[in-house]
């Protein structure tokens, strides 16, 4: 293990020299430099596995694997192997392709739903469900969880966010929130906006579990209301199960989104459901009104497609969700025993299931605070452990990176006990606070 903090120095010219050109500094504002401490990784140069190598040379391992979007590993043999044979085939080819159905075939079977439309992006395919749930209704409002911090960057979301500056006030007002495990916030938007809620759009879990009966009565309320329930699972597919969280709760949605995982990393999302009401998106029913659903020129470009389809048959012929829950209980273990050691037990707590585990990390008042926060995850960073508050474990991490996470771990915790005990993060801070991503003001 390194002894010694790494080095930064090319990380942080990087992104000087980056934000001169990228607003924000990344196309991603959860991988901007507000996000992470100064004293971290960035310029990275490649990934493999789950190790990513950054400006500085510094060999790290990665716990965010690509915002949960790389779910088996960086360059995995078999699915670059996949995407290269597709480039020899060209890739956009004028009219629907043979893959596109081979694609829709295994998808539709994998997630045992009727029809999919495929897309690049998962803000795409949240906002055309909420697009086909007021088709099919008829209605204009949008409830989903005020815990559930990200659906889309459209504006019918972005704009119930603290950062809504550039969306019209006007449209704010169609999406209303309620609270995940309590049935009768939902009930309440129920009686306050009789047959005006077009959909329940909601993740079937973040970290707390779902109370007994909390999804199941979810799917009960909608259907007494005549609206649709949508499930994301942009982040639980392929980490709860195959092909996620509705699988592993054993409930129904109206409609499912996926993205993320399901391609490795490479572009691909998908909007599923039920035929009755993905229909309203084709173009058979002569005479009706045409719902303009998903449409965009790399839409189902063969890139995404063969990349989807290999991760899925990896994670069927392979177990990858077994194993993927095997390493999350060994590090969820591991690192449960540190904070007890350490005493930290009021401070650090891990929460949620082994394959997707968040560290709650709180300064001296048990409440989250930006600076101790700041400080925990600097010293993380500064031992060679990319961490962004949630473990997400894939299949590809090995008792290895266990080992020198923990180390790591132990080394921050030390540093977090001074702080704690003398109740001043501020001092062992290296450069400014952590913000927010979703604020009001920069
Ligand atoms: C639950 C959820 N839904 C939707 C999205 C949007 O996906 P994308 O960033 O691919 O547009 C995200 C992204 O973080 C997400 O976590």
């Amino acid at each position: 293990m390194r002894n010694s903090k790494l080095s930064f120095k090319k990380s942080k010219e990087f992104t000087s020299r980056i934000e001169r050109l990228v607003p924000g500094g990344a196309h991603t504002y959860s991988k901007g430099r507000d996000q992470y401490p100064e004293l971290s990784s960035s310029g990275i140069i490649k990934g493999s596995g789950t190790h990513l190598w950054d400006a500085d040379g510094n060999e790290i391992i990665d716990w965010s694997m690509g915002l949960a979007s790389v779910s088996i590993g960086h360059a995995t043999p078999q699915v670059n192997q996949a995407v290269i044979d597709t480039l020899s085939q060209g890739v956009n080819l004028s009219r629907p392709s043979n893959l596109e159905l081979e694609a829709a075939e295994l998808f539709l079977e994998t997630t045992q739903t009727d029809m999919v439309k495929f897309a690049r992006h998962g803000s795409s395919v949240t906002t055309a469900a909420v697009k086909l749930s007021r088709a099919f209704t008829g209605r204009k409002i949008i409830a989903v969880p005020k815990e559930h911090p990200f659906f889309s960057f459209d504006d019918w979301f972005i704009g119930v966010t603290a950062a809504n500056f550039g969306i019209p006030d006007e449209l704010k007002k169609f999406t209303v929130t309620f609270s995940y495990n309590d049935l009768d916030s939902l009930k309440q938007l129920f009686v306050q906006y009789p047959n005006q809620i077009a959909c329940v759009l909601m993740e079937p879990v973040k970290f707390d579990p779902p109370k007994e009966g909390f999804l199941e009565g979810i799917r009960e309320l909608c259907d007494q209301n005549g609206s649709l329930w949508i499930l994301d699972e942009m982040i639980t597919g392929l980490k709860m199960g195959v092909p996620g969280a509705s699988d592993y709760y054993g409930v129904k949605p109206d409609l499912n989104t996926y993205g993320k995982g399901f391609a490795n990393g490479f572009p691909f999302a998908a909007l599923t459901g039920r035929s009755d009401i993905m229909e309203l998106g084709g173009i058979s029913r002569s005479g009706d009104p045409k719902l303009f659903l998903l449409s965009s020129t790399h839409g189902a470009e063969s890139v995404g497609l063969a990349a989807m389809m290999s991760t899925l048959k990896l994670f069927r012929e392979e177990n990858y969700v077994s194993k993927i829950w095997e390493i999350g209980t060994i590090l969820q273990e591991r690192l449960n025993r540190i904070i007890k050691l350490e005493g930290l037990e009021d401070f650090l707590q891990l929460k949620g299931y082994p394959c997707n585990l968040l560290l709650n990390i709180l300064g001296p008042d048990k409440e989250l605070d930006w600076t101790f926060r700041t400080l925990f995850m600097q010293e993380i960073a500064s031992h060679g452990v990319l961490f962004q508050g949630i473990f997400i474990v894939t299949p590809s991490h090995t008792q290895s990176d266990i080992g020198l996470t923990c180390l790591a771990f132990e080394k921050a915790c030390g540093i977090y006990k001074q702080a704690i005990d003398t109740g001043n993060a501020k001092k062992l801070l290296i450069g400014p606070e952590i913000k927010p991503v979703f604020r009001a003001i920069i």
